[in-house]
């Protein structure tokens, strides 16, 4: 199914300059950018945006490092999207992810894991809608798509 997944690269991933690289990784893949900004996130966003968190001894910790610097917000476009960006991305925690991962190869820690991914398609629109606005979302057609895809799949 044609999914759109919601990424962040957190206050750590741009600190160390990785959004270059980042985004390099999920272009070479054959992933669609149909959405970018910058933002602070603000306690409402991330009350909302961590609410499955909220009762955990990091919740406060996990606030005030996604509140650190702004992050890049990003929405990536493909088939299955939100499964394949997350294998892009590797694990929580970043130590064990797999190499090759943006985790497995630029990180150490459980918690300042570089980058976010959606994880479902639930939290992908619940993300989407928190970040960007209607006139921010991007539909064009790429000739990549012909070279990505096969044709019974791009149709799909
Ligand atoms: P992510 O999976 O993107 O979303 C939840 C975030 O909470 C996770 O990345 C980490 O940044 C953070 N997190 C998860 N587990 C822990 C933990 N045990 N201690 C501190 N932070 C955590």
């Amino acid at each position: 199914m044609m999914e759109k997944t919601v990424v962040l690269i957190k206050p750590d991933g741009l600190q160390r300059g990785l959004v270059g690289e980042i985004m390099h990784r999920f272009e070479r893949k054959g992933l669609k950018l149909v959405g970018i900004k910058m933002i602070r996130l603000t306690d409402q966003i991330l009350d909302d945006w961590y609410s499955h968190h909220k009762d955990k001894a990091f919740f406060k910790d996990l606030k005030s490092f996604m509140e650190w610097t702004p992050v890049v917000a990003m929405l990536w476009q493909g088939l299955d999207a939100i499964s394949a960006v997350r294998k892009v991305v590797g694990i929580t925690k970043a130590r064990e992810a797999e190499a090759g991962s943006i985790r497995g190869d630029f990180g150490m820690s459980g918690s300042q894991n570089i980058i976010h991914a959606s994880d479902s398609m639930e939290s992908a629109e619940k993300e989407l809608g928190l970040i960007f606005n209607g006139d921010e979302i991007f539909d064009y057609n790429s000739s990549m798509d012909l070279l990505i895809y096969s044709k019974d799949e791009v149709v799909s």
